[in-house]
């Protein structure tokens, strides 16, 4: 009972640091999932945070190897007993899940559960999630202490997830957000220009009775800038349209993409790729948007002499790689910034793990995604 209770007090302390932790929020999650499932002593636990469209923005699991996940297929949808706890909110213990009549069924690959036992997160009275645990390796079905362990961990997640405001997230940035996101960005990029623009416009037009040849410079840095705006513009434009991997795919789209905002910015980017197995759009789409602006990210804010984006494919991973030789930055401080979280949203949406590794030698941002074997 002792060695029980210190087991206990050890999970519940190790996903108390976790949650204080600058760990990402999926991280969090499936930390809390795995604590849950090893003292209710388990065999499958998942955790699943909706959003607006009737999926999850987030659901994670364990028990279930990446393959099983995969073989799954995509996330559920909130019908059946999920609908159930995430609508009425109270605690299901339930002794076979395909007896109950509100069961919807599952996909072929989904492992068979029998006993479950679910519990809504919440903040305040929104329901902002569901924790549950599944097949119970001791007969008998889950206890009442089970269901207070959960409970336990659904408050955990429950302050994880306000932390992170992730619940109000969904799996993409809100309309808003983007939309400050790309004022800013044509601010930044364009707006700027076009001032100086005019700026060096009138300087060359007063120039032109009294010193025609600084005239004829300040002219070709009118048209110098002029296309920096224009290149600029073509980025911003860029990053709005959904991009058509399906023409250069993802290693010739990201490489003109990469050639293209180096020379706005007068670095060097150099793009490596190694073999690549068949990716599905969703990752292929991941990993360029990923690439795309932590090279923009790059490019702004470090100001370094080079860039390097590297694809490569390791063990059943995709790894996408962008360094830079700049200035960096504190990774451990909170950034105002869309583009940092928007990276680890669509990281998270294929499953992936995002490190961004920084010091005053430069940045690298490192994104491995798992590509299920025999399939994309
Ligand atoms: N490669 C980098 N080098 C230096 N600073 C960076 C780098 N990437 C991000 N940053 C810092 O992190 C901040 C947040 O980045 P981000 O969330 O993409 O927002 P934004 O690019 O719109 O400012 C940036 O403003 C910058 O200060
Ligand atoms: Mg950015």
């Amino acid at each position: 009972m002792a060695a029980d209770q210190d087991e206990v007090l050890d999970q519940v302390s190790q996903v108390v640091l976790a949650v204080a932790s600058q760990l990402s929020v999926r991280d969090v999650l499936q930390m809390i999932v795995r604590s849950a499932r090893a003292l209710v002593g388990a065999r499958y636990a998942a955790l699943g945070v909706p959003d607006d469209s009737g999926s999850f923005a987030e659901f994670v699991t364990d028990g279930i190897s990446a393959r099983q996940q995969a073989k799954i297929g995509p996330l559920p949808r909130q019908h059946g007993l999920l609908g159930v706890l995430l609508r009425e909110g109270a605690t299901l213990r339930i002794c076979d899940i395909k007896q109950d009549p509100r069961f919807w069924g599952w996909p072929a690959a989904h492992p068979d559960l029998t006993d479950v036992l679910g519990i809504p997160i919440k903040h305040g009275s929104q329901i902002i999630g569901l924790i549950f645990a599944a097949n119970k390796r001791a007969p008998g079905g889950f206890t009442e202490r089970d269901e207070r362990l959960l409970e336990l961990f659904a408050a955990h997640a429950a302050i994880a997830l306000t932390n992170a405001r992730l619940y109000e997230r969904g799996r993409e940035l809100s309309v808003l957000e983007e939309r400050a996101r790309l004022a800013r960005e044509l601010h930044d990029a364009v707006s700027q220009k076009l001032f100086s623009v005019r700026a060096k416009a009138r300087a060359a037009a007063m120039l032109v009775p009294r010193d025609p040849d600084r005239a004829i410079t300040e002219i070709d840095g009118v048209a110098d800038l002029a296309g920096q705006a224009h290149a600029e513009l073509r980025a911003v434009i860029d990053g709005l349209a959904p991009p058509d991997l399906s023409v250069g795919g993802l290693v010739g789209s990201l490489r003109s993409y990469a050639v293209l905002a180096g020379k706005t910015h007068g670095v060097p980017v150099q793009v490596c790729a190694g073999e690549l197995p068949p990716l599905d759009p969703h990752r292929e789409t991941v990993l360029y948007r990923v690439a795309q602006e932590a090279l923009q990210n790059a490019l702004r804010h470090a100001r370094a002499s080079r860039v390097c984006v590297c694809l490569t494919a390791a063990r059943r991973q995709v790894v996408l790689e962008v360094a830079d030789d700049g200035a960096g930055f504190d990774t451990s401080a909170q950034q105002d910034g869309l583009g940092l979280p928007s990276m680890r949203e669509r990281a998270a949406s294929a499953a992936a793990t995002l490190t961004i590794e920084s010091s005053g030698r430069g940045t690298k941002v490192r994104m491995a995604v798992p590509v299920p074997a025999g399939r994309s």
